[in-house]
């Protein structure tokens, strides 16, 4: 089951609320949820059927006293559920594309006011952008100093403050949990995790805080 909107009721029991935004499969939700019993853990995509193998698995283990914790919501970034304003002590955002990657990078400036507006006071948006060239991003960067430099710009010009922005390490982007990311990885052989797309995808993490 897909819940589209959550109420406020929903969020009340738990110590704090995460929000990923462009969650894909909902993998990084759940196994996130499984770790953090008291927080309750929110994931959301414009693409429904991504996340429907993960929120019946939610919807299973809730059944049986498990993952009672993780909800998915059908939205897009552009056109957030306002039962969704101010409540995210953490809004995550792991390598997007389309238009919530070009959010991110200064198009559209209602998708970057749109995730800030999820976030409570004090709480924390965390990106792993990883764009390339060859992503058509109609003319956001993707030059990891550009990167850095747009999505600063961006996120500070909506009231954010820096907290940290640089290259992710391997470890950072597979603690993330991001499918997406273990499908630009590639796993080689006994040396572990490598970037197979190195040189045109160095992901880059980049921390704010609302004040
Ligand atoms: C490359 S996938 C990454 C999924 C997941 N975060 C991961 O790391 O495995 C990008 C996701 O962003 C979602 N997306 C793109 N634009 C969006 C928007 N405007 N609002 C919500 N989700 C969006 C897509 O539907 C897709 O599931």
């Amino acid at each position: 089951m897909i819940r589209s909107v959550v109420g406020r009721e929903i969020v009340a029991g738990h110590e704090r609320v995460t929000i990923d935004v462009g969650t894909g499969d909902g993998r990084a939700v759940l196994a996130l949820a499984a770790r953090e019993p008291m927080a309750l853990l929110i994931g959301l995509d414009a693409n429904a059927a991504s996340m429907a193998e993960s929120s019946r698995r939610a919807a299973r283990a809730a059944r049986n006293g498990a993952l009672g914790n993780a909800l998915f919501v059908v939205a897009s970034a552009a056109d957030l559920p306002a039962e969704l304003r101010g409540i995210a002590s953490l809004v995550t955002v792991r390598f997007p594309w389309g238009s919530l990657l070009r959010g991110c990078l200064g198009a559209d400036t209602w998708v970057a006011a749109g995730l800030v507006s999820l976030i409570a006071r004090g709480g924390s948006l965390e990106l792993l952008l990883a764009p390339a060239h060859r992503d058509n991003l109609l003319g956001v960067p993707a030059e990891p100093d550009e990167v850095v430099a747009v999505a600063t710009a961006t996120f500070g010009g909506a009231g954010l403050v820096l907290l940290e922005a640089r290259e992710a390490t391997t470890g950072e982007v597979l603690a993330s949990g991001s499918s997406w990311a273990r499908r630009l990885l590639g796993r080689t052989g006994r040396t572990g995790w490598a970037c197979r797309a190195s040189a045109e995808r160095r992901p880059v993490l980049i921390r704010f805080r609302s004040p």
